[in-house]
């Protein structure tokens, strides 16, 4: 695993001073953030702490009412609709919403995103899907309907549709949220895998310890709209921070944490 002193590049995300507010309730009060090449940073927080309204913000879903974004080293507030469009096409998401169309079977959901925004052939398509669902383990499964498959196996679809575009940049809105602890490890094992082996950046909004402990290479907690703490896993989870330790409760002090 690398350090960001080992890899020394630009951020791929930079959010400073990031502010948001709906209506008279603030949201976000100034979240920096920052994640480099190659890393998987983690976000944690209460529930509507703005931990999706940050994601947001980084695919330009949600303009900031101050502060700046830069996204592959370009800031958002100036790029315009088709440098933005641009900047999309290199980031998969999975989204909590994320649902397949149901209408489509697999093979179709798979490929929508390579027919639309790629504009490939079905010959280049075909073996693209293939590839894809072999990826995420769900071979043979092409001509199965959302409706048809288990809420596993449909997680791991909404992975592969996240990277069947190559994305550089990832995001992940809490990948594991109603998956039984079995499925979600194996969850957690597919995106630590995509990571590894694709070495795609990645954020990933997540609550369970042991599911971070596992994907992130760094943890940042979000409290009252900031960055309250931001640092490298087992140091996170180290962190004597009353505000952090009253999140994570008595029971994840875990001594077991291992810096892999
Ligand atoms: N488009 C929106 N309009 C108004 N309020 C919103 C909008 N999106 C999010 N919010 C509010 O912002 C807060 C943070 O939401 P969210 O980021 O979804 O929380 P979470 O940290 O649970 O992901 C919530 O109070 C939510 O109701
Ligand atoms: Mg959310």
């Amino acid at each position: 695993m690398r350090t960001p002193s080992e890899t020394g590049d630009e951020p791929v995300v930079r959010m400073r001073g990031v502010h948001k507010a709906f209506g008279s309730k603030q949201i976000l009060r100034g979240l920096d953030l920052e994640v480099r090449s190659g890393r998987t940073l983690a976000i944690m927080g209460g529930s509507g702490t703005g931990k999706s309204v940050a994601l947001r913000h980084v695919i330009g879903l949600m303009e900031p009412d101050a502060g700046s974004i830069e996204v592959f080293g370009q800031d958002l507030a100036t790029v315009g609709p088709a440098g933005l469009a641009r900047l999309r096409e290199r980031m998969g998401y999975v989204f909590q919403e994320g649902a397949l169309v149901g209408w489509m079977n697999i093979h179709d959901n798979l490929a929508l995103p390579l027919r639309e925004r790629e504009g490939l052939s079905e010959a280049e398509v075909r073996p693209r899907v293939e590839e894809a669902m072999e990826r995420v383990h769900v071979e043979g499964a092409g001509a199965k309907f959302p409706s048809e498959i288990s809420g596993g196996m449909k997680k791991r679809v909404g992975v592969a549709r996240a990277l069947i575009t190559r994305p550089e940049l990832v995001l992940y809105d809490e990948p594991n949220a109603g998956l039984d602890p079995e499925i979600s490890r194996s969850i957690n094992d597919l995106i630590r895998e995509v990571s590894d082996t694709l070495g795609v950046t990645a954020l990933v909004v997540e609550h369970r310890v042991e599911c971070i402990e596992r994907v992130a290479d760094e943890v940042l907690f979000l409290h009252e709209g900031r960055a309250h703490v931001h640092a490298p896993t087992a140091e996170f989870f180290a962190s004597q921070d009353p505000r952090l330790r009253a999140f994570l409760g008595p029971s994840s002090t875990a001594p077991s944490i291992t810096s892999s």
